[in-house]
């Protein structure tokens, strides 16, 4: 398949359509495609087409990327091919290419260098950021980008320092029962990563401050230039392997309960980046994307009205990009249908918004309550 150039206008003209054989229809291919929603299966596979570069597949193409543009060509890579010796059975599972960091995620300018820079010279990163601005988000899509495998670690389960690494399990056994170490997904990938050094790796450290410190502390020289962990699989040092790379990510102040300090020895290990929420139309697009079939006139109300929120000198709510989201999937659901829109938004903002924050909605000088009134003003402005 050689079309990836060709735009996608040229060969919806193609007169002879010959099937694809499926020898042609190889991992890596591109071609383009055009999506339907996919009737079955649609949470393992939202989108499908039986078409690439207009020619018949046999088998169906489905991809799961969060949203694609329906009925139009989208430039797509095959990933896999089950039963790839039928033409009746299996199925083509392809991913859009050339979708650009930008369509996925919003972060500032100097994020968009910093982070690539960072992971090139080896630097470990750490991101601080209120909660639902996006850090988890950013951090996976730069890695799909970048191409580095990604492995997700949160550090919130951990309790004890070999947890990093190993869970100890009762396994049963004639007689009695026996412990065993059950690998965690980070030594699994360090061990991998020793496998296929070609292969880069990025450790995603969630969470890393909901930890307790003295578990935390064990991976001080990971983090550092000493590379190793302790294993407590076979008590001895493990090595890390200089193409496993590490990024984590912090909530960090005083609204966060049950999370612990990064002193400044561990914060010296990494190079700090630290983010917001994104700005009104960046987080507009967001919602958008999120949530199929929104409302735009009721999405810009919603974040409009969360940015006020955020921004007020009093409040400074620290609403996430979650609670936007949740308010306009719930005003756009039938229930909210027949009510008018001030007492729709009012009363699912009260909801959303308000009682996320401290406080209850009937003592105005709560900050739950006086979120509550700036929402009431800020309603019958807006709708
Ligand atoms: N900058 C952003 N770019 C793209 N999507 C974002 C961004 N910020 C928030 N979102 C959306 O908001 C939701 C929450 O984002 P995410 O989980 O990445 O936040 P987080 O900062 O990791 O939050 P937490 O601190 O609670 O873990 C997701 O649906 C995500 O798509
Ligand atoms: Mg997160």
């Amino acid at each position: 398949m050689t079309h990836a150039e060709t735009p996608p206008h040229a060969l919806a003209s193609t007169a002879v359509r010959v099937p694809w054989s499926s020898a042609e229809l190889s991992p890596g291919a591109e071609a383009f495609a055009r999506f339907e929603r996919n009737p079955a299966r649609t949470e393992a596979w939202p989108w499908r087409a039986t078409a690439l570069d207009d020619r018949p597949t046999g088998k169906v193409v489905v991809c799961r990327a969060p949203a694609v543009p329906l009925g139009e060509a989208v430039r797509v890579r095959i990933v896999r091919v089950t039963h790839p010796d039928r033409s009746d059975r299996g199925r083509i599972e392809v991913e859009p290419v050339g979708a650009s960091l930008d369509d996925e995620v919003w972060m500032p300018e100097a994020l968009r260098r910093q982070l690539p820079a960072a992971l090139a010279l080896g630097s470990n990163v750490l991101f601080i950021g209120p909660q639902g601005c996006g850090k988890t988000t950013i951090v996976r899509s730069v890695a799909r980008a970048l191409r580095y495998r990604y492995v997700y670690f949160n550090c919130a389960a951990i309790t004890d320092p070999d947890d990093f690494l190993a869970v100890i399990q009762l396994q049963a056994r004639a007689g009695g029962t026996s412990t065993i170490w059950r690998s965690t997904a980070l030594l699994d990938a360090i061990r991998d990563a020793q496998a296929r050094p070609e292969q880069r790796v990025l450790v995603f450290l969630d969470e890393l401050n909901r930890c307790p410190e003295h578990a935390r502390n064990v991976l001080m020289p990971a983090l550092d230039n000493t590379r190793v962990l302790h294993d407590p699989t076979t008590n001895r040092a493990l090595r890390i392997p200089p193409n496993v790379h590490f990024v984590a990510a912090v909530n960090v102040g005083r609204a966060f309960s049950g999370t612990f300090g990064i002193d400044a020895a561990q914060l010296d290990r990494f190079v700090p980046l630290v983010l917001s929420w994104p700005p009104q139309d960046a987080e507009e697009r967001i919602v958008m994307r999120n949530v199929p079939g929104c409302d735009p006139e009721v999405v810009r109300r919603v974040v409009r009205i969360a940015h006020q929120l955020r921004n007020d000198s009093e409040l400074r709510a620290p609403l996430s990009v979650r609670a936007t989201e949740q308010a306009v999937a719930l005003l756009g659901h039938e229930s909210y249908a027949d009510v008018p829109p001030e007492e729709a938004t009012l009363e699912v903002l009260a909801t959303t918004f308000c009682n996320r924050l401290p406080g209850d909605l009937h003592d105005p000088d709560s900050d739950a309550g006086r979120a509550l009134n700036l929402v009431r003003k800020l309603c019958r402005r807006t709708t």
